[in-house]
């Protein structure tokens, strides 16, 4: 297997694959970014399939699962998922707005899920871009509680809940970048996992503004 990797410190770089028409588990597309020595990493695939230690899910507040990713992280997650999220509920009433609560991952390939409850994209003026800043941030934060080095965020809010791409992906990078800066982090690698062509092209449109705008 071949990879060609185009890499210089602290800039994007693109991998190609050779080998990828036969060996599915490599993404054809793949970008990412060493922030002194950690990775923040933009690929294309459906978020259950990769292993990592905690993968992020985009909930609702009342945590009681739904389509998009949260249907297929508690398809593929079985349901010791929601058995968790029912004691939260009743414990808590459920999860607010840009905050998130943690689980186990059932048979998903990870230790944790972090159910993260995005903000429903009214016109950008209604506290839209913190809420989905603090998602991030809160998700980032129970990975460092839980000592997670690896861990997968799929596209908050830009789905069901209307979010305008081009505004979320420079919210979401920056959110991970001033994480992945920190002095102390345990956090090592992000994968945004994009599930269409759309969606990662505007994250790779976002992470080369972000580059050429300052990220040194
Ligand atoms: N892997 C990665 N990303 C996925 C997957 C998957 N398997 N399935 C869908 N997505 C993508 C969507 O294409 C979109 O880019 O996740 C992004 C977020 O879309 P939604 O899942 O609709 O999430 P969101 O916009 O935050 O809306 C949340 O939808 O499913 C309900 O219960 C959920 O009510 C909540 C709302």
């Amino acid at each position: 297997m071949l990879l060609l990797l185009a890499k210089k410190k602290g800039t994007a770089s693109t991998i190609f694959s050779l080998s990828a028409p036969f060996f599915d588990v490599i993404p054809y597309h793949c970008m990412q970014i060493d922030l002194n020595g950690k990775i923040l990493r933009l690929m294309q695939d459906d978020i259950t399939r990769l292993a990592v230690d905690a993968i992020c899910n985009a909930a609702n507040a009342m945590l009681a699962g739904g389509g998009g990713v949260d249907g297929a992280i508690h398809n593929a997650g079985g349901p010791a998922i929601m058995a968790e999220l029912n004691a939260i509920r009743t414990r808590d009433g459920g999860c607010s707005t840009g905050s998130a609560v943690a689980t186990t991952a059932g048979l998903l390939p990870a230790r944790f899920v972090f159910h993260a409850v995005g903000p429903v994209y009214n016109d950008g003026q209604h506290g839209e871009p913190r809420l989905l800043a603090s998602c991030y941030r809160t998700c980032l934060q129970l990975a460092e509680e839980r000592m997670v080095k690896r861990i997968s965020f799929p596209s908050i809010s830009t789905g069901v809940y209307g979010y305008p791409l081009a505004d979320a992906a420079p919210i979401a990078l920056q959110a991970v970048r001033d994480h992945l800066t920190q002095e102390r982090c345990v956090v090592e690698e992000v994968t945004f996992v994009l599930f269409d062509e759309r969606t990662r092209l505007a994250y790779e449109r976002a992470l080369r503004g972000e580059v050429a705008g300052g990220w040194k």
